[in-house]
């Protein structure tokens, strides 16, 4: 292929950007909103890195209407939020919010006057406290609380809203938040973090008949984070390690949703740890959908590490990732910036699970942008990361990977998570103290790629 020719795609593929409700709304206690576990989290200023929490965020919630209004003067059509479930069910499973209800009426109603395609995630990690306080998602009975949640939405949202995600990175809610305590609610304890990941994806089965029937003619799915795990040496204790990790990170979360139960290497290795599975749980969690959401950011080279981090159970796999000095990192140091991993992502999934289709549902990097002399910001870096892992999407659709779309971490600079503001993520340049908004570079380049359905070679080979 000639450096100067284009990467075309159909004219129905999906181009989109993202947020996340506790990343962008704000509004943390208006209109009958309830505490969600992230508000108590980001309450202590030391779990946050820059000590700061998303009371006030991108303040989207108030600001939505100019918001999409820049994601269509963009050319963005697609719209990857997600619905936070306090806001809706402040008890997490008593009286319903009808003012919850109602902010995302309007906002569905202002993405759907621009032209903008709603495509709604019904757990983006903002649990209500009500619901922590009785063990969270490691309680059978949030199951039943969520799906009743997930039918209150989708009987009054659903008449609009065509496309459902139930959950967003199981891998991380779980582990992030019950293993590694880097996440609310803050816990570390392995048999936990396995018991939350299990009912996660128990209630992502219960809830796609659910939301089918609230939604009629609803396209469902749910959205799993993937890395591309290679490992570090040919060595067989190294081989075996990153087969155990490919395990717990990556097929943990795809064999059951796609009726193969849980990996029989994993479950051997977890032990007394490896979940209780109840009768029907398998079958449940197996419900057919209609895509696979796949997030994709990074590679990680695995290495045999048999130290245990002094009691901290953290070492669960005997296994550590490695770096080699010459691959180009994000500002996240541990996320190795590696196009051709979501390639070969997006081609294994189609091998291995034959999902109805594919969508990636996020990707993006974070760069310490600042506005220039000239008051635009030149994030040239973040350009050439999503032209090239735009063109490795263009080439896993030519080897065969029936990917339909791809949404762009994230449309606005957000609150991201233990990182606090510290980290940007955005299309759109947010300063924090006045809500100014700017376009970046890359968004103006992301946009064109969205409306042209099609982008030069050249802007994801070229050298930075
Ligand atoms: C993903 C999350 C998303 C955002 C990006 C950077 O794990 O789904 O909310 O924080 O990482």
């Amino acid at each position: 292929m000639a450096n100067d020719s284009m990467l075309e795609f159909g004219d129905g593929f999906v181009w989109g950007s993202a947020t996340a409700s506790y990343q962008v709304e704000g509004a943390w206690n208006e209109a009958g909103k309830g505490e969600s576990i992230w508000d108590r989290f980001a309450a202590d200023p030391a779990h946050i890195e820059d000590r700061r929490d998303g009371r006030v965020a991108c303040d989207h919630y108030h600001r939505y209407g100019t918001d999409l209004a820049l994601m269509a003067s963009l050319g963005l059509r697609n719209y990857r939020f997600s619905i936070a479930w306090p806001r809706i069910v402040p008890g997490g499973d008593g009286e319903v919010n009808e003012a919850g209800l109602d902010f995302y009426d309007r906002l569905i109603d202002a993405m759907l006057e621009r032209g903008i395609r709603p495509f709604a995630t019904l757990f983006h990690w903002d649990l209500p406290q009500a619901l922590q306080e009785r063990g969270g998602w490691a309680n059978r009975t949030t199951v039943d609380a969520y799906v009743r949640y997930a039918d209150v939405v989708v009987r009054r949202l659903g008449d609009r809203v065509k496309d459902w995600m139930t959950h967003n990175e199981p891998w991380v809610y779980s582990f992030c938040g019950h293993l590694y305590g880097v996440h609310a609610p803050g816990l570390k304890d392995l048999p936990t973090a396995l018991a939350v990941a299990h009912n996660l994806l128990l209630s992502h089965g219960r809830a796609v008949p659910v939301i089918r029937a609230g939604s009629p003619g609803a396209r469902v799915g749910l959205v799993n984070n993937l890395e591309w795990i290679e490992p570090a040496s040919d060595r067989a204790e190294d081989v075996a390690a990153a087969r155990r990790w490919d395990g717990a990170f990556n097929r943990w979360f795809h064999d059951p949703i796609f009726g193969k139960g849980y990996p029989e290497d994993l479950l051997a290795w977890y032990g007394a740890a490896a979940p209780k599975v109840e009768t029907g749980d398998l079958e449940a969690m197996a419900a057919p959908t209609d895509f696979l959401g796949v997030n994709y950011y990074t590679r990680r080279l695995i290495a045999h590490d048999p130290a245990e981090v002094a009691g901290s159970g953290r070492n669960f796999l005997a296994a550590k990732q490695i770096y080699w000095p010459f691959v180009p990192r994000a500002e996240f140091d541990e996320w190795e910036i590696a196009p051709e991993g979501l390639y070969r992502t997006l081609l294994r999934l189609q091998r291995d699970y034959h999902p109805a289709s594919l969508l990636v549902t996020e990707n993006g990097t974070t760069w310490p942008d600042q506005p220039g002399p000239d008051l635009a910001i030149h994030d040239l870096l973040r350009v050439r990361y999503l032209a090239r892992h735009a063109a490795a999407v263009h080439q896993a659709i030519a080897d065969g990977a029936d990917v339909r779309g791809y949404f762009a971490w994230s449309f606005l600079d957000n609150f991201e998570w233990g990182f606090g503001f510290s980290k940007r993520f955005g299309l759109v340049h947010v300063d924090y103290a006045t809500q100014l908004r700017t376009v970046k570079d890359s968004g103006l380049w992301y946009g064109r790629l969205a409306r042209e359905h099609a982008f030069p070679l050249a802007d994801a080979n070229a050298i930075l």
